[in-house]
């Protein structure tokens, strides 16, 4: 196990009916600003909820924040706040409000352009509070420090980490998921799910804790997926999904690991180019990360195979292949399509991603071997 230093200070209010906390959690002499996406609140009577129990409060709003938030909006919310001199944000959202959130509460501390510090070097280390209302189980950033912002006209998509942008606070209502579109169920549990492997399929770590935690992540999911996917309104396939969506990404499976991320890496750039859902990029990419990279990941990938899919008999390479396809059988058991070529997306595109990335000048996965000639390999394996 890596040496790893450990802190997270959000604190989780978790079930039925918590959203009426709310009125006790933010002071009441605070300027808030809600900020939502495109309605979905309004029709599921999470909006009421909230207003409910912020009726004693001071509350502007900010609604028709995007999926793969939109810089030039959440720059139209920062001058909103500006101007009515807002000191606290609550998100109500998925991971695309929480996030924009994350950005706007650190570009009303920052001065100039913030742009800035999505394409770097310059780091942001300030945010005005925030906390969340999670609407959809998917990304962790509920309970995390990072945020992930598109900008269209320059067809990027780009991530930062803040450790001021922890929200205070995270409430966690299953029966919100009740309302979701089955597309984004599908979305959510494939974003949990790969968040997962990419913390987990990587070398042997000797990490026995995290393994088990990972392993038990992935186990739940697999066992909830048809139970949700047939019966959305079944409380405790929601909640046990939304608790295991949120310890996917909020740091405990990767205290002293190695960690992967190329397939976020790579899915993030198929998102920017043709605006694909997250989750869809993901269960296209990772089966072409584990076949072409399935001599590094060998170990992991066989205990994988054993402890989560239960996968013992055949030789090893067997078992290795049998994971992968109980992989791209698990995600397609969601409704999802996983070639490149369900999308239209071909060549050209291929060759732009990995050519962004050797701009950037730096390589991918664990050992930093996936170069952009790999990417390329990745890509043409799931055409
Ligand atoms: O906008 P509204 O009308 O609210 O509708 C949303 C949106 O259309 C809808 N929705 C959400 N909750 C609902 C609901 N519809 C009905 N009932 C509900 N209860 O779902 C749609 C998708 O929402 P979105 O927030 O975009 O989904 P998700 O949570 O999957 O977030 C995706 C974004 O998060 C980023 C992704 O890149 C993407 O931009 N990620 C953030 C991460 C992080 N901060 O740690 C890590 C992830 O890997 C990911 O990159
Ligand atoms: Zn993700």
């Amino acid at each position: 196990m890596n040496n790893f230093i450990f802190q997270n200070p959000t604190k989780l209010v978790f079930g039925k009916g918590e959203i009426a906390q709310l009125a006790t959690l933010i002071p009441t002499d605070k300027k808030i600003m809600m900020t939502y996406g495109g309605g979905s609140i309004r029709k599921n009577g999470v909006y009421n909820q909230v207003k409910e129990a912020l009726k004693n409060h001071s509350v502007s709003e900010f609604g028709g924040i995007e999926p793969n938030p939109e810089y030039e909006t959440l720059m139209r919310c920062v001058s909103e706040c500006r101007e009515n001199g807002i000191d606290y944000l609550l998100a109500v959202g998925g991971g695309s409000v929480i996030d924009g959130t994350k950005f706007i509460a650190s570009a009303l501390k920052w001065e100039g352009e913030p742009w800035d510090f999505l394409v770097r070097p310059l780091k942001v280390t300030e945010a005005v509070p925030l906390a969340a209302v999670l609407t959809i189980a998917a990304t962790g950033s509920e309970m995390n420090n990072g945020s992930v912002i598109s900008r269209r006209e320059f067809k990027e998509k780009r991530f930062f980490f803040n450790d001021a942008c922890f929200p205070q606070f995270s409430i966690l209502d299953p029966t919100v998921l009740y309302s979701l579109p089955k597309h984004q169920l599908a979305n959510g549990i494939i974003d949990s799910f790969v968040h997962v492997v990419e913390q987990y399929i990587t070398f042997d770590n000797k990490a026995y804790i995290q393994d088990y935690w990972a392993e038990g992540i992935l186990k739940t999911l697999i066992e909830v997926a048809p139970k949700l996917m047939d019966n959305q309104e079944d409380y405790d396939s929601c909640s046990n999904f939304m608790y295991a969506a949120t310890m996917a990404l909020n740091g405990f499976i990767t205290m002293g690991v190695a960690e992967d991320w190329a397939t976020h890496m790579i899915g993030q750039e198929l998102t920017a180019l043709h605006g694909l859902d997250h989750g869809v990029t993901l269960a296209i990419v990772y089966p072409g990360v584990i076949k072409v990279m399935k001599a590094d990941k060998r170990e992991k990938l066989l205990q994988y195979g054993e402890r989560v899919f239960g996968i013992t008999t055949g030789t090893e390479d067997e078992r290795i292949d049998k994971t992968i396809s109980a992989t791209e059988e698990f995600f397609k058991s969601l409704g999802v399509k996983i070639k490149l070529s369900d999308y239209n997306i071909g060549n050209e595109t291929i060759e732009e991603v990995a050519h962004r990335f050797g701009e950037r000048g730096y390589n991918l996965g664990e050992r930093g071997k996936i170069t952009p000639e790999v990417i390329k390999q990745i890509l043409n394996e799931v055409r």
